[in-house]
């Protein structure tokens, strides 16, 4: 059994790998490792070419999930494929500057820590030629963990570090694996303060490919706090489809003062019509960003949008029956139209899930 277990997560990385897989050749000569390219189903055939390297390298191995996405869960799976007492994850585009790893193992043995980071805030660490967006964007995801988290780290948003099998187990089981931040699902999911480390290192541009970090990936690590904060009892879905939820209420203000004041269409119709609206524009955004691993495209969307219709239409219908009924039992208007909106929004979510976007990807318990 190899003493380390390199994790490579590869989406779309085929040109990257056998640069990487040779860079880590020569610097970890000399320890016993393993390296797991976790790959999902990359059309550019990264999975296949990391076949061919593994052919005359014993020390590749490859996962290659179909019909599945995410870098967090790439991680963690490939993580989990492994039996070695130390774990490394290191990006596939050589980002990552694969000469401090040594130094970040031996930092762990020597140290008795859990973890060791790969920083670019600390010593000899630096963020490269990345564009001055993504150090800001950086830099409010950093402050946003250290709202949730007392572990005092530098680069909480880095996603090159190596850890301790034990501190692995114990985690395991209540990581999220939502998005790109697994640094921060593992030390936000330990239930203890978790010993860690840094070495420095300069981010290095990428060679071949483009990032995958989109606005997606933002809004999932928001889904991830979100989902540490409620500790799992709430679906992280939810969080987005609330965001959704709030943004039609204001843009329904706005479509029906437009078409009454601008428009001149009368009170009535301009209801009705900035409502149909806005639950065709909930819709589009939920395919897009809550419900985006069972997204519809095509002559589906017909159907599955005059669904949502009747659901969202039946959720009103017990929303008007929960608040009315408060009412009738002398409760104040104003708990009792929250109570409402909260019970059709929960319906709305519950059904949506279940029987619109049947089998998006779910929390497994
Ligand atoms: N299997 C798999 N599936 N791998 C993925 C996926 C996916 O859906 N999405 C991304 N990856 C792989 C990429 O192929 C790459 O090897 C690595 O994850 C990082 O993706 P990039 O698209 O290169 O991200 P980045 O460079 O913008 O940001 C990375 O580095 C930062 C600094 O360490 C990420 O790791 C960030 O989380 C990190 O902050
Ligand atoms: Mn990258």
């Amino acid at each position: 059994m190899p003493q380390l277990s390199v994790i490579v997560p590869a989406f779309n990385e085929r040109d990257n790998l056998a640069p990487l897989t040779a860079a880590l050749a020569s610097t970890l000569d000399g320890i016993d490792y393993e390296v797991v390219v976790v790959d999902d189903d990359s059309p550019d055939g990264t999975g296949a070419l990391a076949r061919r390297l593994a052919q005359d390298n014993p020390r590749i191995r490859v996962i290659q999930r179909i019909g599945r996405r995410g870098l967090a869960s790439a991680v963690v799976e490939g993580a989990l494929s492994t039996s070695s007492p130390y774990i490394a994850v290191i990006d596939a585009d050589l980002q990552h500057d694969e000469r401090i790893l040594p130094a970040m193992l031996a930092k762990l043995r020597a140290d008795g820590l859990d973890l060791v980071v790969g920083s670019r805030h600390t010593g000899e660490g630096g963020m490269g030629d990345l564009s001055s967006d993504r150090v800001k964007l950086s830099n409010a995801g950093r402050r946003l963990f250290h709202a949730i988290s007392h572990t005092h780290i530098s680069d909480p948003m880095s996603g090159y570090f190596v850890l301790t099998r034990g501190f692995f187990d114990e985690v395991a089981h209540s990581l999220s694996a939502i998005g790109f931040k697994v640094l921060v699902d593992l030390l936000a999911s330990a239930r203890r303060p978790v010993r860690v480390g840094e070495v420095g290192y300069q981010f290095r541009s990428r060679a071949h490919g483009d990032s995958k970090l989109d606005i997606v990936v933002e809004l999932e690590y928001l889904e991830l706090l979100f989902d540490k904060l409620t500790g799992g009892w709430i679906p992280p879905t939810y969080f987005l489809f609330g965001l959704v939820g709030t943004a039609g209420m204001f843009f329904n203000f706005v479509a029906a003062a437009l078409l009454l004041r601008v428009w001149g269409v009368d009170f009535f119709r301009a209801q009705a019509i900035g409502a149909l609206l806005t639950v065709a524009l909930n819709f589009f955004l939920n395919n897009a960003l809550t419900f985006r691993s069972a997204r519809m495209r095509g002559a589906e969307i017909v159907t599955g949008l005059l669904l949502f219709y009747v659901v969202c239409s039946i959720a009103l219908l017990a929303q008007l029956a929960v608040a009315s009924a408060l009412r009738q039992f002398g409760v104040h208007w104003a708990p009792a139209t929250l109570v409402g909106i909260v019970i059709g929004s929960v319906w709305n979510y519950t059904i949506a899930a279940q029987l619109v976007w049947r089998g998006h990807r779910r929390r497994a318990t």
